[in-house]
């Protein structure tokens, strides 16, 4: 049976009483609207952990002025189903005003130079409030080992950067990106999806495939990399192209030569909504 917890207190009375009994910790940060990917890190936290707790929360702080906070898809029963079926011990569900009594939050925990770029440059201030809210639930968990999906690679690539900066007692473990049958990476956001672009948005993992390809033949430029999968995503015009890159995967920075490290990412805005996509170049991912 899963229990439901709203308070910080509670849930920091239950991981202790866990970790008392001499059992480890597993915490999968979640915003809800859970679907086969979230339920992949439960399923590798419920491997390795005797307790399971998921958080559900959708943090304010992450979202800019003019994207989808309000908006954003929530449904805690179909959660609380999906916690369930996966064996989850522990849903922390807290209100906005549980996590910031003091809104907006005067302390900020912010990793600079990784989230400069990618994501972090048309969305300013988005990973200070990831790095922020994570760094609150790790504090209100405590010593964990905590599991984060590589679709959001630059989200995993700082958090592993502030818990081994900060010597946060987190073992953080990223796990594989799940796909649809189809290539699209899974995401809360392709429910936004009209159905004409539904049909559309696997063209980003093609583009990404072309390029691996061409890699495994032997590329090297990442210049070349990144000019096949524009070329590719270029055919449907509907695709708005945020960033096409070659980066380091662990620092985040531009590579002058693609090797097994190097993570070719891709943000697209298909209508209204952006979809976020990326493969490791040199592994089979
Ligand atoms: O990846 C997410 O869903 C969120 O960014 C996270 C890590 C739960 C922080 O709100």
């Amino acid at each position: 049976m899963v229990e439901i917890v709203e308070t910080k207190s509670a849930l920091r009375a239950r991981a202790d009483a866990a970790r008392a009994a001499g059992q480890r910790v597993g915490l999968v940060p979640t915003m809800g609207f859970l679907h086969e990917g979230h339920r992949s890190l439960m399923q590798a936290a419920r491997r390795a952990c005797d307790v399971v707790i998921v958080t559900i929360f959708v943090n304010p702080m992450q979202f800019g002025p003019n994207e989808d906070l309000d908006r954003y898809p929530r449904d805690l029963d179909g959660d609380l189903d999906a916690c369930r079926a996966e064996g989850v011990d522990i849903v922390f569900a807290p209100s906005i005003r549980e996590m910031y009594p003091r809104e907006p939050s005067t302390t900020v925990v912010h990793v600079a130079e990784l989230t400069t770029g990618l994501c972090g440059e048309s969305r300013p201030g988005h990973f200070d409030g990831v790095t922020t809210i994570v760094t609150k639930l790790f504090a209100i968990t405590g010593p964990c080992h905590a599991y984060f999906g590589r679709k959001d690679a630059q989200q995993l690539a700082v958090i592993t950067r502030m818990v081994d900066e900060l010597d946060l007692p987190v073992t953080v473990v990223g796990c594989p990106l799940v796909r649809e049958s189809d290539g699209l990476a899974l995401s809360s956001r392709n429910a936004y999806l009209s159905a004409e672009h539904r049909t559309i948005a696997p063209q980003i993992h093609a583009a990404l495939c072309l390029a691996a390809d061409a890699v495994a033949a032997g590329e090297t430029d990442p210049r070349r990399a990144v000019d096949i999968v524009r070329a590719h995503l270029r055919q449907w015009p509907d695709f708005s192209i945020d960033y096409v890159a070659c980066v380091d995967s662990a620092t985040l920075q531009a590579v002058d030569q693609i090797d097994a490290d190097t993570l070719l990412a891709v943000a697209v805005r298909l209508g209204s909504t952006r979809l976020i996509d990326n493969v490791l170049l040199g592994a089979s991912s």
